[in-house]
């Protein structure tokens, strides 16, 4: 925060300028990635929400991002300056790790470790070595490439702004080495309860490098409600004060900000090549699509979503050869023990499923694509699906709802949503299940597919208001405007510890 010495010894807020303001972006992941191809590196668009979301949310000649741009540690030099001025021409500034540090940080603190906790999955956390010395020094890394880019007057004319869970020490490393400087942090996954939280031995280090901001967000209240109680209980010095916290004489505000989609992305045309298949799908013979789009995660609730398929038929053996779930399930984080154990757990699940209902009159229960699609195909196939079912476990927002709501244009398709996405606090019109209850999912699945046109059009068309007045850079603008709303904190110069 942007901080003046006023006589008398106190401090006063100086707000940052939105009109004006630089945003320095701040994420692991930079909107590009570097992968290998039979030629050498090429590079492609980050696929995810997020890195979708964050590339709109501020106008590009006031922004700048630094993030990782893939692995880069198995290429030639010349290949690698190849991919530092492709950064420069896009203001992106790449910290490079090493495969030891994508390793420890990525693959093993962040991932096997803050990612199962912050997702209340602690049965997938590995026995021991959290790795958190590898986390600490990347963020250190990440601190120092943001100190390099900021203005040269203490950075009055910039706003950090730091991205999930990543990256939760950077804010605390930039308080100590720019004390005035603007700092924003928003967690785009769940925060835990404390009970969930307090497992991780480095429980202390990761708040107090949250309340190194100067507003923290989450997408809900409940994961704002339990980093409050986190901070409360376990940051000695911290006062929590009308949902802000005072700490080391700085007042931190929290508060809920969904993210939304730009739903104008989703109106245009498809696919021609996805709508001619999933034309044929529908038609021979006469068949209802439910679909599944999902990075290949433990969290997304895959494999009891493939049981409550096998339940529906079971309770409903009528529409054997009569519907098909056509699930994407993208790889995602592949090292990770983890993600390869899911792998195979969802194979042999479509396996038995299918080898259960298939008939040779052509029923085939699942169809299970193992690739990503663009935004274009993923149009087409959204406005192709009969339902769409999103069940995770438990997910920070999930933007894949709205993408599919965003893309309903002709108000139809029926979207079951599971009451543990971040996107059922705001989509009530969807019809919510709870993806532990198989049967109930089941039961929700077959009202989805039964659903007459005209609820169907009334629930889209609730939900289309919903998703059609958001979008990233009014999220942007709604957090960022709460920083200067902050009640400074006066204080006497000696009173700040
Ligand atoms: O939601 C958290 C997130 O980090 C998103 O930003 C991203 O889309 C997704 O998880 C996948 O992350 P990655 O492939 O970078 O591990």
């Amino acid at each position: 925060m942007a901080m003046n010495l006023l006589p008398g010894g106190h401090w006063s807020v100086v707000p940052p300028n939105l009109e004006s303001a630089r945003l320095i972006l701040v994420s692991n992941r930079l909107p590009i990635s570097v992968v290998e191809g039979d030629d050498g590196p090429s590079i492609k668009d980050s696929v995810g929400g997020v890195a979708t979301a964050l590339k709109v949310c501020w106008p590009v000649d006031r922004r700048c991002w630094i993030g990782w741009p893939g692995d880069l540690s198995r290429f030639a030099p010349v290949d690698v300056s190849m991919v530092n001025r492709e950064c420069g021409r896009r203001a992106l500034v790449p910290v490079q790790l090493s495969s030891g540090e994508v390793e420890r940080y990525y693959e093993g603190c962040a991932n096997s470790v803050l990612w199962p906790v912050f997702h209340n999955r602690i049965d997938r956390l590995p026995l021991e070595n959290h790795q958190f010395d590898a986390y600490r020094a990347v963020n250190e890394r990440f601190a120092d490439a943001v100190v390099d880019v900021l203005d040269d007057d203490d950075g009055r004319n910039d706003i950090v702004w730091v991205h999930d869970f990543h990256l939760c020490l950077v804010p605390g490393l930039l308080r100590q080495r720019r004390p005035g400087q603007w700092v924003a942090f928003f967690l785009h996954i769940p925060f835990p309860p404390l009970e969930v939280f307090s497992i991780l031995p480095d429980r202390r280090e990761l708040l107090e490098g949250m309340l190194g901001s100067d507003i923290v967000g989450f997408h809900t209240t409940r994961y704002r409600d339990r980093f409050i109680d986190c901070v409360r209980a376990l940051v000695p010095g911290a006062r929590v004060k009308d949902e802000g916290v005072v700490y080391e004489g700085r007042r931190i505000e929290t508060c809920a900000a969904p993210l939304g989609i730009d739903a104008d992305d989703f109106r245009g045309e498809g696919d021609d090549q996805i709508e001619l298949e999933m034309h044929k799908l529908h038609t021979n013979p006469d068949i209802q699509v439910l679909l599944g789009v999902d990075r290949l995660d433990y969290t997304k609730g895959i494999p009891r979503r493939l049981l409550a398929i096998d339940r529906l038929l079971e309770l409903r053996p009528e529409l054997n050869g009569r519907v098909t779930l056509l699930q994407i399930a993208v790889p995602s984080r592949e090292k990770v023990e983890a993600y390869a154990e899911l792998k195979v757990q969802v194979q042999q699940l479509v396996g038995r499923v299918n080898g259960k209902h298939s008939s040779l009159a052509g029923a085939v229960p699942i169809r299970l694509v193992s690739h990503g699609y663009s935004q274009k195909q993923l149009l087409s196939l959204y406005r192709a699906a009969d339902v769409m079912v999103v069940t995770p476990l438990l997910d920070g927002m999930n933007l894949v709802a709205k993408e599919f709501i965003a893309a309903r244009t002709d108000d139809d398709g029926v979207l079951v949503l599971s009451e543990f996405a971040g996107a059922a606090v705001e989509l009530r019109d969807a019809l919510i299940v709870n993806p532990y209850d198989i049967d109930g999912t089941a039961r929700a699945l077959g009202a989805a597919l039964d659903m007459s046109a005209e609820e169907r059009r009334d629930r889209m068309r609730r939900l289309r208001l919903k998703v059609v007045g958001e979008s990233p850079r009014a999220w942007a603008e709604g957090f960022l405007k709460l920083l200067p709303f902050m009640p400074p904190v006066l204080l006497g110069v000696g009173d700040e510890r």
